[in-house]
C-alpha cells in the first residue's frame, strides 16, 4: 500500500471560528482524517503579528482547538497541536527567510491589506507571514493543504520556497498544493456584501459557530438584499449569490431550487429565504456550539490533546529538520552524522 499523502492545515487563533473557517476549511479536514496522514494546527505565533495579547492568548487557543473538535475533527485520526509546541517550525523559518526575498513579500496581497490596516505596527512577522506558513507545511513535508480562497497567494509563495530550497540542497520538499477536492477555493463572503466573513472583522455580519440561534436569526434578517429582480433572466448581484451559496450549503436541494425558481421569475421573497436559511444553520450550528461550549470548559481534556498532537507533530518535524541541517551543511561533527545533537 502507497503511504498516504501528508495533509498540513492551521487556523490563527485570533477570535471564534464562523462559517468561513468551516467550509473553507475545516470540512475538508474533516473529510481527510481517515484518508490522509493529517496535521492540523492552531497558529498561534501567527496570530501574534496581529493580535499579541497575552491576556486572551490561552482563550483564543483553546477555544480554537474546542470547535474544530466539535466541528468533527477527531485528534486520534488526525494530528492536531498548537503550533508554538515545534520549535523546529520556526528553525525551518528562519532557514527559509535566508531565501525568500523583500520584494516579492512585499507585493503580498495580504501584507499590504494588514500594513493598511495597522500603519503603527508594520512589523517583520507581517512581511514575512507567509515564510512562517511555508515552514509549518513543508516541516511535514506536506502535499495537499486544505484552505479557503484567501490562502492561495501564500501557497504560492510555498511552492517558491520549497523549489528554491530543493535547486539549493538537492530535491527533499514536496511542492505543496491548496486543496479543495478539485473544487474552486472556497469563499464566504460577509453578510453585508463588503468582504470575507472574518474572525476579527465585521463581527456584525459574520456568523461564528458560536452565534446563539436568535443571533443568528438577526443577522441572516439583516443580510444585504434589494427589491428583487425586475426582469426574468436578472443575474444575481453578488450579495444575493452569497445568500444562495449559504443556503446550497444549509438546505435541502429541492427547498434551494424553489428559490432560484422564485428569483427566475422575479417573484423571490428575501424575507422567507432568510427565514428558512437561518433555520437550517440553527440546526447546523446549535450541536456545535454546545459542544464546543462542553470541551472549552474541560481544559485537561483539551491538554492531553495538546500533548498528545505535540509529541506526534514533534517527532515528524524533528525528522525534518535533521536533514535539513545536514543539507545545509551543518554536520560538524561525527555526532551530526545521524542529526543527534552535539
Ligand atoms: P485563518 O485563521 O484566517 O483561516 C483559517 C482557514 O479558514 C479559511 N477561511 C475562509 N474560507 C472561506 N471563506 C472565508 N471567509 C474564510 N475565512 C477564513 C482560510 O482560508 C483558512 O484555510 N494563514 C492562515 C493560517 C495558517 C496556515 C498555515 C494555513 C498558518 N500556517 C499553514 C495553512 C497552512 C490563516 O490566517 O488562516
Amino acid at each position: 500500500m502507497s503511504p498516504k499523502e501528508i495533509v498540513v492545515s492551521g487556523i490563527r487563533s485570533t477570535g471564534k471560528l464562523h462559517l468561513g473557517n468551516y467550509f473553507g476549511a475545516i470540512r475538508n479536514y474533516v473529510r481527510m482524517q481517515q484518508s490522509h496522514e493529517c496535521f492540523f494546527f492552531v497558529a498561534d505565533v501567527h496570530s501574534l503579528t496581529t493580535h499579541p495579547e497575552a491576556t486572551s492568548m490561552q482563550e483564543n487557543v483553546f477555544r480554537i482547538l474546542s470547535e474544530c473538535i466539535a466541528a468533527g475533527l477527531d485528534p486520534d485520526q488526525a494530528t492536531l497541536f498548537v503550533q508554538s509546541d515545534l520549535p523546529q517550525t520556526l528553525e525551518l523559518y528562519a532557514y527559509l527567510n535566508m531565501i525568500a526575498y523583500k520584494g516579492e513579500l512585499e507585493k503580498t496581497a495580504s501584507f499590504k491589506e494588514k500594513a493598511r490596516n495597522q500603519p503603527d505596527n508594520v512589523n517583520a512577522g507581517l512581511l514575512t507571514y507567509p515564510v512562517l506558513m511555508a515552514a509549518d507545511i513543508l516541516i511535514h513535508r506536506g502535499a495537499l493543504v486544505p484552505v479557503g480562497k484567501d490562502q492561495e497567494q501564500h501557497l504560492e509563495m510555498t511552492r517558491n520556497l520549497a523549489v528554491r530550497f530543493n535547486h539549493k540542497y538537492g530535491d527533499f520538499f514536496p511542492e505543496p498544493r491548496a486543496f479543495n477536492f478539485g473544487e474552486p477555493l472556497v469563499k464566504i463572503g460577509s453578510l453585508d456584501g463588503s468582504g470575507k466573513m472574518s474572525k476579527s472583522e465585521n463581527a456584525l455580519s459574520t456568523i461564528f459557530l458560536s452565534d446563539p440561534d436568535d443571533q443568528i436569526l438577526k443577522k441572516v434578517k439583516k443580510a444585504m438584499t434589494d427589491e428583487g429582480p425586475q426582469k426574468p433572466g436578472t443575474p444575481m448581484p453578488p450579495y444575493i449569490q452569497n445568500l444562495f451559496q449559504l443556503l446550497e450549503l444549509f438546505s435541502e436541494k429541492t427547498v434551494v431550487a424553489a428559490f432560484r425558481e422564485d428569483y427566475d421569475q422575479c417573484r423571490i421573497r428575501y424575507g422567507d429565504l432568510k427565514q428558512q436559511l437561518a433555520r437550517d444553520m440553527t440546526a447546523f450550528i446549535g450541536p456545535i456550539r454546545e459542544k464546543a461550549a462542553a470541551l472549552q470548559a474541560d481544559r485537561p481534556f483539551l491538554n492531553r490533546i495538546m500533548k498528545q498532537g505535540a509529541e506526534k507533530a514533534g517527532s515528524s518535524a524533528g525528522a525534518t529538520i535533521r536533514e535539513v541541517r545536514r543539507r545545509i551543511g551543518f554536520n560538524y561533527g561525527p555526532g551530526d552524522q545521524d542529526g543527534s545533537v552535539r
